[in-house]
């Protein structure tokens, strides 16, 4: 079936035997937009095998020609930036332009990753035996980094593409292989990201993808005793996955409910604005949005009106016009979106604009007087729905971020230095970012989560001495 995109093995594209297809819809006309191959459990055994093997020989390939293949990759990936952007745009309704945005700063990281690797990887340590007590100096030990073997990357999709190329540079510079098992929705546009490495010519099997049903094949990935590495992003599942996974390494990038701290003295436009940014960007459909803000008594009327007035000029459509707010990924999404408002408005909460919805659209809103015992105080909506929570001293807003499952990142608006970072030292999270709205980049940071967050810590530099384990050679003398 001509129709339906085909998998990456072996260094070809590939029509599954199972004869089955998964469809993808796109959010903003609800209807199949591309279909991909729904892999069998014999085709993920046959990748696994191919991408051992692969990864072997690539382990000694010499580390500036791996750099120069990801050079090669970031190049291809940025001038195929409109047919892939395209694709993020029919099927997770990214805006047009954010779409291209993703591609561009996904190969600018591909060759980010490429010199930090030539960098850490080419350095290893020396060490004396005499340092020790009860040692003379009679042994040398040499340290190095060596590859992890078959690392397996599963990204999310409101980064498809980007998300998948953070895992996979790393793990190619380091000199593992990659089996990549991208989110349905973007399937399509991970694969055109794969091709891109397939044009720069990578050894055959040591990039495969594998599409499918999360239901036949999720477990068997994640379980298979092939993986050597697993790194996720995600929601829950990862959880699920980092509890059935076997003794392997686990990166896991999981959900957020990264509070906004607003002080007294906090610049309002500029919170304003990030709280616009940092909430309703690509439709508050990322990890690192801002979820709730704590905003202190005195201030929050003030704030709360800037905010409104922003919220109004936001545009509603179709990611095609480049609309600010676009559909959110799925009906199943939209619907739980739904219950948290339904929730917050019985019980109470100020309504800043009025809830509406048509399909997966769902119309930017800012709830008022949200309390601790409405669900939209804690859960993360994934959509365009920010609470805003009134709170009488700065040990209130702490303790709400604390209290909290999640612990990714947070914010603080303050002009006081100091208040900032005793705020920032008492923040639970992965990351506290002063006058700014939460985020990943610039994607040489570290990047972490704590509690229900994710496990390890991402950024260029720590992905790669993640996927890399540490040998020592020890010379004896005599
Ligand atoms: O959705 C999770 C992403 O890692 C957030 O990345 O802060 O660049 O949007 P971002």
């Amino acid at each position: 079936d001509g129709d339906v995109f085909k998998y990456y093995s072996e260094g070809e594209w590939k029509k599954s035997s199972s004869g089955k297809s998964v469809a993808i819809i796109n959010p903003t006309t609800r209807k199949t937009q591309y279909k991909v191959q729904a892999c069998s459990q014999q085709e993920v055994n046959k990748v696994m095998e191919v991408s051992k093997a692969a990864q072997k020989l690539w382990a000694k390939t010499p580390l500036w020609k791996r750099a120069e293949l990801l050079h090669k990759a970031a190049a291809i990936l940025k001038e195929q930036k409109g047919p892939i952007a395209e694709c993020l745009v029919k099927e997770i309704a990214k805006p047009a332009k954010d779409a291209v945005t993703e591609v561009v700063r996904s190969g600018d990281l591909v060759s980010y990753t490429a010199e930090e690797g030539v960098r850490i990887l080419g350095e290893g340590k020396f060490l004396m035996s005499d340092s020790f007590p009860g040692n003379e100096r009679t042994k040398y030990c040499l340290t190095s980094k060596i590859p992890l073997g078959v690392v397996l990357a599963i990204p999310p999709f409101n980064y498809p593409v980007n998300l998948a190329v953070s895992k996979i540079a790393p793990a190619l510079i380091a000199g593992n292989s990659i089996v990549l098992k991208p989110p349905t929705q973007g399937a399509v546009a991970a694969l055109h990201m794969v091709h891109c490495f397939h044009l720069a010519g990578f050894p055959k099997g040591l990039i495969s993808c594998v599409t499918g049903k999360g239901s036949e094949i999720g477990d068997f990935l994640t379980m298979h005793p092939g993986v050597n590495c697993i790194s996720f992003t995600g929601g829950d599942t990862g959880i699920a996955i980092s509890k059935k996974a076997g003794m392997v390494p686990l990166q896991m990038e999981l959900g957020g409910k990264d509070a906004c701290i607003v002080l007294e003295d906090a610049d309002l436009d500029l919170v304003a604005v990030n709280i616009i940014k940092g909430g309703f960007s690509y439709s508050g459909q990322r990890c690192t949005a801002v979820k709730v803000v704590l905003v202190m008594e005195s201030v929050a009327e003030a704030l709360v009106e800037k905010v409104k007035a922003k919220v109004a000029k936001l545009t509603v459509g179709p990611p095609e016009d480049n609309s600010d707010i676009t559909p959110v990924v799925s009906e199943s999404s939209a619907n739980f979106i739904e219950g948290l408002v339904i929730d917050a408005k019985q019980k109470g909460a100020t309504f800043c604009q009025e809830y509406k919805r048509e399909g997966n659209l769902i119309w930017p809103l800012l709830l008022d007087h949200v309390r601790p015992d409405m669900r939209i105080a804690w859960e993360e909506p994934f959509g365009p729905v920010l609470p805003v929570i009134r709170i009488n001293s700065i040990e209130e807003g702490i303790h709400h971020c604390n209290a909290s499952n999640f612990g990714l990142q947070g914010c603080v608006f303050t002009k006081d230095i100091n208040k900032a970072i005793l705020i920032s030292d008492a923040m639970e999270t992965g990351t506290v970012q002063i006058n700014s709205a939460p985020a990943r980049g610039p994607d040489h940071f570290p990047f972490q989560g704590i509690k229900d967050s994710g496990i390890g810590s991402q950024g260029i530099t720590n992905s790669i001495n993640m996927m890399v384990k540490v040998k020592s050679t020890v010379i004896n003398l005599p």
